[in-house]
């Protein structure tokens, strides 16, 4: 990577979701007028903040999580000091968790719908309460499912965090942020253009690099594997073939392990191969958080 890493006392904080998925087995991804029987449901444990904490720590990292949940999301807590997580900067509050709705075809392949609930509960105060208790050149890993993500970037930036984004899902709130504080940026195809107005995998990493030259970026491809780029290189990473039964969350175990290889030293593109093994697995298992397998597995 660009900047020199110091390991030695460094701290990770993902500030992220927290969701109850209800995953329903679906002959095909419903079309709009349509009604399709479902014989199959299940309640997972996701939103794509706990998932990649979940792979952050599975991959061997010591990470903090900050974020709320409501009145049913006890699991959600759970789910996360079960792996290792801390989660002292995670508060309970009245009213709904955030929850998906997740059809997910013979395939593998998923469409979501997301009701953000306690996500979006985050307040002013809240953040800098959580911010105040990191250092500069700590990391911080942030999503687009909770509230305030701007006010997020500009207070860990202005702390001297080091800032990990994954513009997922993309809209409005993404574009209000300051992205020239992002140290590391986790696009897929979709995300990647519609920050850039692109739809070629190259051309996107070139808007990218011309507008954020001090960022680095990883952009994952589907099957068509994945590239990383900073100012001067770009490593490229095929995937390894597996039958998918869901892909849920396969985006957020690429991030887990890709950071934490960082963090353990690895050049980018071994931490790609690491991330690509680690998301391979995860799709060949049903669930969300569930699915991230665990470093010694990897
Ligand atoms: O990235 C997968 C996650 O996206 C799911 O767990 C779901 O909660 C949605 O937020």
């Amino acid at each position: 990577m660009q900047q020199n890493y110091q390991v030695s006392d460094m701290k990770v904080l993902n500030f992220g979701s927290l969701n109850i998925d209800y995953v329903y087995s679906v002959n095909h991804i419903i079309i709009p007028g349509e009604t399709e029987p479902v014989a199959e449901v299940s309640e997972h444990c996701g939103g794509k903040g706990l998932n990649q904490s979940v792979a952050l720590a599975r991959a061997g990292v010591r990470v903090y999580h900050a974020g709320m949940f409501g009145e049913e999301g006890d699991l959600l807590i759970d789910k996360l000091s079960e792996n290792g997580v801390n989660t002292e900067y995670i508060r309970k509050i009245t009213g709904r968790s955030g929850h998906t709705i997740i059809q997910v075809d013979k395939n593998g392949q998923n469409s979501i719908l997301l009701f953000g609930g306690a996500n979006r509960a985050l307040t002013r105060d809240f953040i800098d309460d959580v911010i105040g208790g990191f250092d500069a050149g700590d990391i911080i890993v942030l999503q687009n499912e909770v509230n305030l993500i701007d006010y997020i970037i500009d207070k860990a930036y202005d702390r001297g965090m080091k800032i990990v984004l994954n513009p997922s899902p993309y809209d409005d709130a993404v574009t209000a942020c300051d992205l020239r504080k992002v140290w590391l940026f986790f696009l897929n195809e979709i995300e990647g253009g519609q920050m850039t107005g692109e739809s070629d995998p190259e051309r996107i990493l070139n808007v990218i690099r011309e507008r954020y030259p001090g960022a680095c970026t990883v952009l994952t491809l589907g099957a068509d594997g994945s590239v990383y780029q900073d100012t001067d290189r770009r490593f490229r990473q095929e995937i390894f073939k597996v039958k998918a039964v869901d892909t849920t969350a396969a985006g957020d175990t690429f991030t887990g392990y890709f950071v934490s290889a960082i963090i353990d030293g690895m050049e980018p593109d071994k931490g790609l191969e690491l991330a690509a093994k680690a998301s391979a697995i995860a799709v060949t298992r049903h669930g969300a958080a569930d699915s991230i397998p665990g470093r010694d597995e990897v």
